[in-house]
């Protein structure tokens, strides 16, 4: 397989409280705000024009994700294979609207089994100036390893394993009991799922969580103290994960999705990883209160 898709490359929320956003984003998850539109705003954290765009309206929660693949030859490909799957496609193709609008050089759109938008594109803008973090955060996050991860609650795994794996081109990276973890660059996952039965559980949290890696400890404490100072909330303590050995909290945003805040993931090398399992999430800590 030749053509996979590469990064995780923007997520698309909605919310009903854009200005929970304005604070949230910037002052607890140390993103820079760009100012947009009245009713939408976008959020940067690398070399990117943005990574987040969060839109006023229902429903709250992750609608869309920006897959990016390498160039138009692997976009051509993918595309199809995603109908090969039997997925209606929508090649909207260079200079479109949706591509300027998303500003990317061309974009393909299709919905995934659970309803969520999926978006293959390449040709994410760049931004002109440095990301600046106003509370002096760096993220782990650039070209090649994407935003961070999206884990994902489903109802049928070998759907989404199909979709992942065999369409879109992802390597196993391990097992921890039902969730499956999947890489598409030295990240240890950027994409993740567990298997839910609960249709209500499914549509509120459809997209269980976010991961957005710093580079250091010292952003990940910043961030702790930033979520008790703005009142937003936790939604997990600080733990260590077994399988990418991410030492993250959990915390809510404003519409409702939660984001794991990490740093020290570890990289995945494909000539030498060999999947495995765990019998538990944690080493320790991810203590957590209801959902
Ligand atoms: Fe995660």
């Amino acid at each position: 397989m030749s053509a996979t898709v590469r990064s995780l490359g923007y997520v698309i929320l909605g919310c009903t409280d854009l200005n929970a956003w304005r604070t949230f984003a910037p002052h607890v998850l140390g993103m820079e705000l760009v100012e947009r539109a009245e009713t939408s705003l976008r959020f940067r954290m690398d070399e990117f024009g943005y990574r987040f765009q969060v839109e006023e309206g229902a429903p709250e929660g992750v609608h869309t994700l920006g897959w990016a693949v390498k160039g138009a030859d692997e976009l051509t490909e993918v595309i199809s294979r995603v109908e090969k799957y039997g997925y209606t496609v929508t090649h909207h193709g260079v200079g479109s609207a949706l591509a300027n609008a998303r500003n990317v050089v061309d974009i393909a759109t299709f919905t995934d089994p659970e309803g969520i938008n999926l978006e293959l594109m390449y040709g994410l803008e760049q931004a002109l100036t440095p990301f600046v973090s106003p509370v002096g955060t760096t993220f782990v996050a650039n070209r090649e390893l994407g935003l961070g991860h999206v884990f994902q609650l489903v109802g049928d795994v070998e759907k989404y394993n199909e979709l992942y794996r065999d369409v879109l081109g992802f390597a196993l990276s391990d097992y921890i009991g039902p969730a499956t973890f999947y890489h598409c660059n030295p990240r240890h996952h950027s994409f993740a799922f567990v298997p839910v039965m609960d249709d209500d559980r499914k549509r509120l949290q459809g997209i269980g969580h976010i991961m957005l890696e710093t580079t250091d400890i010292d952003g990940v404490g910043r961030a702790i103290d930033n979520m008790y100072a703005h009142g937003a909330k936790e939604k997990a303590t600080l733990g260590k994960h077994t399988n990418d050995k991410m030492i993250s909290f959990y915390v809510e945003t404003p519409s409702r999705t939660q984001i794991e805040y990490g740093t020290g993931g570890i990289f995945i090398d494909d000539a030498t990883w060999v999947p495995t399992q765990y019998p538990s999430a944690h080493y320790w800590g991810h203590d957590r209160e209801g959902l």
